[in-house]
């Protein structure tokens, strides 16, 4: 119930408002984001590479409204994997296509992505299309396609929550895909997702052991494994474990993945059990939906805001 109103709010302007003129819950904000810019980011990134981690890196931002905001997504986006191919730090980049203009022109977000992806392959470098809501899945996915015929440095993401995923996993698989597995951080209808925590779980593992299963002698592409397994959740992390040790796949093949301020101990264990973990690291003014959703996987996270705000 919480998690939905949380996920409802995180549509909603107003709160928003209110919530970046507030201090406190900016200060929060900043167990999650990395910064407001991208040196703030690099600086995030060095720190964890230094420490054994792999990170890709998210500029926030999402459902643009115009043309121009679109453009300037796509230069950051450009501008971001140069510099980061000039500094000592290795990242990846993840973005979303709401936020180059997929809600616009789908033509010309394709031509976007596919500057932002010929930038990112001219510096061995490799791009993630993060997956939005149900009303995007299908776009995103046909997006993907196209430009996965001309690039291998691209790779998108599934969530086990939709009913449809089985399927599009099928696709994904046939086109050698890389591929992130989460659980889906949006309020859905029950007609288009699973809602029961159990549910969502037992596809997750089905979903895991079929894209672990067709993983085997794939190659990486930007430095990326053709599988990510995105996941805090200590069973998720088991059940791939045992899979992998009772399938012997090698530890190239894939990676765990977290989100930046989220389970620090658990992505150290993994790192020092010897797995590849990639961090999740988001920057940018663009905050507001972002922290929302991480406020409804973990409702105890309001905590930390009441606390700040409380204490001023
Ligand atoms: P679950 O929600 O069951 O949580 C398991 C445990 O993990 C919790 O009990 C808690 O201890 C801890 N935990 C989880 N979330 C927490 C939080 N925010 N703060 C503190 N503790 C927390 N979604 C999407 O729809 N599209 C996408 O592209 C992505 N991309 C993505 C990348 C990466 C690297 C990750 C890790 C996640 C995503 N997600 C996502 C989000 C994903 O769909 C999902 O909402 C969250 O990962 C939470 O689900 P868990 O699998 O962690 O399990």
């Amino acid at each position: 119930m919480l998690r939905r109103a949380l996920l409802f709010l995180s549509e909603r302007e107003g709160l928003k408002n209110r919530l970046l003129r507030m201090r406190a819950a900016r200060a929060v904000a900043d167990r999650f984001v990395a910064g407001e810019g991208l040196d703030e980011a690099l600086e995030a990134t060095q720190q964890l590479n230094d420490d054994g981690f792999r990170v890709t890196l998210d500029l926030l931002g999402e459902s643009v409204t115009d043309r121009d905001e679109a453009e300037r997504a796509t230069a950051a986006y450009e501008r971001s994997v140069v510099r980061i191919a000039g500094c000592d730090v290795s990242a990846t980049i993840s973005l979303k296509l709401t936020q180059l203009g997929l809600d616009l022109d789908v033509d010309a977000c394709v031509a976007n992505l596919d500057r932002i992806v010929t930038t990112a392959a001219a510096h061995d470098s490799f791009v993630r299309i993060d997956m939005e809501g149900s009303n995007h899945t299908q776009a995103t996915l046909d997006v993907f396609h196209r430009v996965r015929e001309t690039h291998a440095n691209v790779g998108v993401v599934i969530q086990s929550h939709l009913h449809r995923t089985e399927r599009d996993v099928d696709a994904l698989i046939e086109a050698d895909a890389a591929v992130r597995l989460c659980k889906g951080a949006y309020k859905e209808p029950v007609s288009v997702a699973y809602q029961r925590k159990a549910d969502i779980d037992a596809n997750f593992v089905h979903l895991m052991r079929r894209l672990l299963d067709a993983a085997d002698g794939r190659v990486m592409e930007g430095g990326v494994p053709p599988v990510a397994i995105a996941t805090h959740d200590e069973k998720m992390v088991e059940a791939t474990r045992s899979f992998v040790e009772s399938h012997a796949v090698e530890i190239d093949r894939f990676e765990f993945q977290m989100l930046y301020g989220v389970r620090r101990e658990l992505q150290t264990q993994l790192r020092e059990g010897g797995y590849h973990v990639r961090i999740y690291v988001p920057y940018g003014t663009e905050w507001y939906p972002y922290f929302m959703r991480r406020m409804a996987e973990r409702p105890a996270n309001l905590w930390f805001v009441t606390r700040a705000i409380l204490g001023g």
